[in-house]
This record gives structure tokens, sequence and C-alpha cells, in this order.
């Protein structure tokens, strides 16, 4: 017999496992906004068509942990998979949901999967994160009764074979080949202007956003903080990266916005580095370039300093001139500067001081150890979405100048092994100077080494 207890018992994991658990998740109505947003800007008589990522298979049984198509994300806040969007510059009427401008199709429920993977979401309930009306699952699309030859325009944001490895392969390979059936060679097939409207949209921040980014911030910075209190000689790169990575998941970060970068000596001149399985020594510098993700949106924040809590005196030269840069880099980041002043800011004081310092004796060579760009846009990527024209207020980027001198570099050996990178986030505002979204993590020399005697939480 069902009692009314055990209806209850079911629709328990679903309120508290579903979607819908956190509480601050952005609202349906963010969401519709942005498509609206981005209809405005399609031509007559076109369609535009965005995939959901696939699940990676990572190997055999195990996949790669989930994370959705930061556009697909951006236009309807569904998180699950397999799924395909298609907005309408006309209305369309779909059986009962007329005269509607988008069209959701998302997995069927399927209760033997859903034991296995985890949760799908049902149609109602994609209704209401998304606030789509007109929502179906994938294996209704085969029926449906649309014909790309009557469209002017078809924009897709991938070409017609997205990435179908893994376990979305069969789901995902029928949609696309469904797609490219009905999709004839009068079609204009255009993948590049999807993608640059999303860049308009996305490049501007909205408050929300901000609000989920200063989060991202704020618990990563939280981790940085008992990084530098509790490193010591002895500790592995991982255990550095442990420490930021525990606060970050510790306080609701579903995962890191990229792998993190933790170098000790020599591999604090890898940008990229990411094995960090080299012990620390007394004397090495650390760098740690690290950002946790918050419902999607990132923080990128790298800080260097010394294993032992001392920097020497050729690792201040070097760090303060970067530091230096790093200050006039933030201090052109003002709506209508050109993408590259921050580059140019830090570029120039950065080539100057390596002169002044004998590293190189013309500064056209600075590049040698200043090698990366100094600003990208944050969000919902690391590297985010954006137009690279004039700053706007509400971007967020970051300025992040560095130098690497790693071991047989063409200079005294003394700098040898030192690499700096220091990395803020940087909201544009309308007026007025920009704001550090990470400024409350120490950057001068005298704030980390008074930081790092302090006692931590790991010692
Ligand atoms: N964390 C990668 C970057 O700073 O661009
Ligand atoms: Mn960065
Ligand atoms: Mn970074």
């Amino acid at each position: 017999m069902k009692s009314n207890l055990s209806v209850f018992f079911i629709l328990l994991p679903t309120l508290f496992f579903g979607q819908s658990a956190d509480v601050d998740l952005l609202p349906a109505s963010f969401f519709k906004a942005n498509r609206t947003q981005f209809i405005a800007q399609m031509p007559a008589h076109s369609v535009a068509i965005f995939f959901a990522n696939p699940i990676r298979n990572r190997s055999n049984d195990v996949d790669y942990q989930y994370s959705q198509n930061p556009n697909f994300y951006y236009l309807t806040g569904f998180r699950d998979p397999d799924a395909v969007l298609l907005l309408f510059k006309e209305e369309k009427t779909f059986d009962s949901n007329k005269g509607v401008h988008e069209l959701l199709f998302i997995r069927p429920k399927d209760k033997s999967e859903e034991m296995w993977a985890g949760k799908r979401s049902g149609i109602s309930e994609a209704q209401k994160i998304t606030d789509i009306r007109a929502v179906y699952t994938t294996t209704a699309f085969n029926e449906f009764g649309i014909d790309f030859t009557k469209f002017e325009e078809v924009w897709v944001e991938y070409p017609l074979q997205p990435n179908t490895e893994g376990r979305s392969k069969i789901a995902l390979k029928n949609l696309v080949d469904d797609f490219n059936k009905k999709l004839l060679p009068q079609n204009i097939v255009d993948e590049i202007k999807p993608i640059k409207i999303m860049a308009s949209c996305r490049e501007v921040k909205q408050n929300e956003e901000i609000a989920l980014v200063q989060r991202a911030i704020d618990i990563s910075v939280e981790g940085f903080i008992e990084l530098m209190k509790a490193i010591k000689p002895g500790f592995k790169e991982y255990q550095a990266q442990a420490i930021v990575e525990y606060f970050v998941k510790n306080n609701g970060g579903e995962y890191q916005g990229y792998p993190s970068i933790c170098g000790g000596a020599g591999n604090s001149c890898i940008l990229h580095y990411q094995d960090n399985r080299d012990s620390l020594k007394s004397g090495d510098l650390l760098l740690a370039d690290m950002g946790g993700a918050y419902h999607g949106y990132t923080a990128d924040i790298t800080r260097t300093f010394p294993v032992n809590g001392k920097f020497t005196d050729e690792q201040k030269l070097i760090y303060n001139l970067v530091l230096k840069a790093q200050e006039a880099g933030i201090a052109v980041c003002l709506p209508g500067k050109s993408f590259r002043a921050t580059h140019e800011a830090t570029f120039d004081i950065i080539s100057k001081g390596l002169v002044q310092l004998g590293i190189i004796k013309n500064d056209k060579e600075a590049d040698q150890y200043f090698m990366h760009g100094t600003s990208h846009y944050l969000g919902l990527d690391v590297h985010d979405a954006g137009t690279y024209g004039p700053l706007k207020a509400g971007t967020i980027i970051t300025v992040e100048p560095g130098i690497y001198i790693p071991q047989g570099s063409p200079c005294d050996k003394k700098w040898w092994d030192i690499g700096v990178r220091i990395e803020d986030d940087i909201l544009i505002n309308e007026k007025g100077p920009a704001t550090n979204l990470s400024g409350r993590l120490p950057r001068e020399i005298d704030e980390i080494e008074q930081l790092m005697l302090q006692q931590s939480y790991f010692k």
C-alpha cells in the first residue's frame, strides 16, 4: 500500500539533491533575459542552435566530472548534458506551445541510468530552471517537424559534429545526424556569428554574475591565506594545492575553474605547470595560480611567495618589479582604454626594469622573460568570452604580469629559477578606478612575510 509517507520519501531526493538544491543559483529570469538579448541580434528568418557539453569519458566506466558548455549555461541555466537549444528569430508553434522563440530538447528520464549516474531533470523541472515553455525529450526530435530549408540562416555554435565521444555518444550522435539530414546546402550555416554575439553578451557582467565571481574569489582567497600560513620546506607542491582546493570545496565551490598551477623553484617558470608533484625546499619561491569555481563562475588568482617565509634579495628585486608593473596595469583599467593598455603598461615597466637589473641589455629582449599577455576576461570561463575591444564598465579582467627566469637563461646565475607572477581579478567601473576583487589577499612583500609568520590550522 502506498502511504503519504512513502510519497514524501520519494519526493525527498528530488527536493534536496536535484538541480534546485542550491538556493543561490541564478534565477530563470536571468537566463530568459540573456536569450532575449541574443535573439534581438539575430537576422530575420534565422535559427540558432546550441548544444550542451557531452559527458567526456576518462577511461572504461569512469567519466570526467561534468561541466556545462558556458554558452549553453548562459542561455538556459541548465546543467544536464546531452541537451539542445534552438532559438528562433520569429515566433513558432510546436503543438500546444504557440508563439514561442525557444525550443529545448533534454535527455529522457531513465530509471536505470539515473540509478548509476544521478538524477536527470524532467520536463517540468527543466521548464522551471530555464523558463522555456517548449521543452521536449531528445528522443522526440526525430519526429519533430522542423524544416531547416525554411530558414535563411542557420547558426550553430559548433560545426555539426560536436564532441560526441564518451558516454554521450549515442544520444548526441543521433541528434547531430538528424540535424545534418535536415540541413540542405542552400542553408547558410554560420559558426562565427553566434560566437561573436555570445562574446559581446558575456563580456559585460550583470550584478548577479559579479556576485558569483566575487564568491569564487573569496573562497579561493581564504585558501591562499591559509596556504601562506601553512607552507614550509618539505611540503609537496600538491599539498600546497590541496589547501586552496580544500577551502574552495568546503565553501560550496563545485570545482576549480582550471587545473591548479603550483610550482616551486624551476617549476615556477613553467607557465601552465600542472604536475604539482615536486618537493618544496627552503630558498624556493612557490608560484600558486588557482581559482575555485562557484556555480560556474571562476576566480583566477596568482601569488608567489617564499617557501621558508623570507624573500631573498634577488627574489625581492624581481617580485617588486612585477608588483610595480601590476600596479601600473591596474591603474589603466578604465572604460574606453584599449584592451592592450594593461599589457603595454606592464611590459614597459618590466622591460626597463630588466635592463636596469642587468638581466637583459636591450628592452626589446624582455619577451624572453615575460612571454604572455597581461589580461583576459574572467567569468564562466577562466579565459572568458569577450570582444577584446576597448574596456567596458562591468567587465572583469585579470591583470597578471610575470617574470620567469629558468635555469640556463643568458643572465647571472643568481636569477635562475625565479618565476614570479602576481594576478588579480579586476572589475572595470563606470567612473573612477577599477575594483580589485581579489585585493584582500596580500601582495606587498612585508604583508606576505608577516602573514607567513602566523599559525596555520594545518601546522
Ligand atoms: N590560470 C591561467 C591564467 O592565469 O591565465
Ligand atoms: Mn589568468
Ligand atoms: Mn591564473
